[in-house]
C-alpha cells in the first residue's frame, strides 16, 4: 500500500515537471530556445541593409569614393576603342619576368583558350575554324584588322585585344587574370616569329 503511494507521487511530480517544461517552452513562439554561439545570429556588425547612423544618409552599404580600387585589382584605364588600343601600344608593357616557367605556363593558357581559334602554331587554324568559324589572321605572316602586321603586334595591343576582344574574338578578361594575360603575351610573341 505504501509502495503504491510512492510510485503514485513520483508519477506525479514527473507528470507536473514534464508539463512545466512544455508550457513554459510554447510560451514564445519564436524563441529560438537555447542559442549556441548567439553572437553569429546577433552579430556585432551592421548588415549591409541595416539603418546606420554613423552616415550621413543613414545607410550601412556606402557607394565607394570615386577612383577607389578593389585590393588586389590591376587597374587598365584604355578604353575599347581604336585610341584606346593605339595608346595602350605605347604604354602597357609587360610586367611579369621573363622566365621559362612563365613561358611555359602561357603556352598551356594559349593551348586551352586560343588554339581553339587560333590553332597550336597560330596560324588561325584551330578546330572550330576548321568546323566554319571565322578564321583569325596568322600571328606571324597575317594582317591586323587594325593595321600593320600580325608580327609586329605589341605588348600592349595584345593586352587589350584579350582583355575586350575584337569582333569575332570576344573577351578574355573573366578567364584570365593580368598575370596569366601576360604569361599567354609571351608565348604569342614566340608565335609571331615562326
Ligand atoms: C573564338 C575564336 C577565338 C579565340 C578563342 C581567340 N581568338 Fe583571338 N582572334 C579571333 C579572331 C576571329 C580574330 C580576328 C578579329 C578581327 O580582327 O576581326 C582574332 C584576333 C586576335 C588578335 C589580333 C588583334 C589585332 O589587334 O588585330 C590577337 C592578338 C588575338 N586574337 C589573341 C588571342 C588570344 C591571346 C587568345 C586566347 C586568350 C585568343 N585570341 C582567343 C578569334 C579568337
Amino acid at each position: 500500500m505504501l509502495a503504491m503511494n510512492k510510485f503514485r507521487l513520483l508519477g506525479t511530480i514527473v507528470i507536473i515537471i514534464a508539463a512545466s517544461i512544455l508550457i513554459t517552452s510554447c510560451k514564445d513562439k519564436r524563441s529560438t530556445g537555447w542559442e549556441y554561439a548567439p553572437n553569429m545570429y546577433e552579430h556585432i556588425a551592421y548588415d549591409p541593409d541595416q539603418r546606420n547612423d554613423n552616415f550621413k544618409d543613414g545607410k550601412t552599404a556606402q557607394v565607394p569614393p570615386a577612383g577607389t580600387i578593389p585590393v588586389g585589382f590591376t587597374k587598365f584605364d584604355y578604353p575599347n576603342t581604336k585610341d584606346g588600343y593605339e595608346l595602350a601600344s605605347v604604354e602597357v608593357k609587360t610586367v611579369i619576368a621573363q622566365t621559362q616557367a612563365n613561358y611555359a605556363d602561357g603556352k598551356l593558357l594559349f593551348a586551352h583558350f586560343c588554339s581553339p581559334c587560333h590553332g597550336l602554331s597560330g596560324q588561325g587554324d584551330g578546330l572550330v575554324v576548321q568546323h566554319g568559324y571565322p578564321p583569325p589572321p596568322s600571328y606571324s605572316k597575317g594582317q591586323s584588322s587594325r593595321g600593320g602586321a600580325m608580327k609586329d603586334l605589341t605588348d600592349g595591343k595584345i593586352y587589350h585585344t584579350i582583355t575586350y576582344g575584337v569582333n569575332a574574338m570576344g573577351s578574355y578578361a573573366s578567364q584570365l587574370n593580368p598575370e596569366e594575360r601576360w604569361k599567354v603575351i609571351m608565348y604569342v610573341h614566340h608565335l609571331q616569329t615562326l
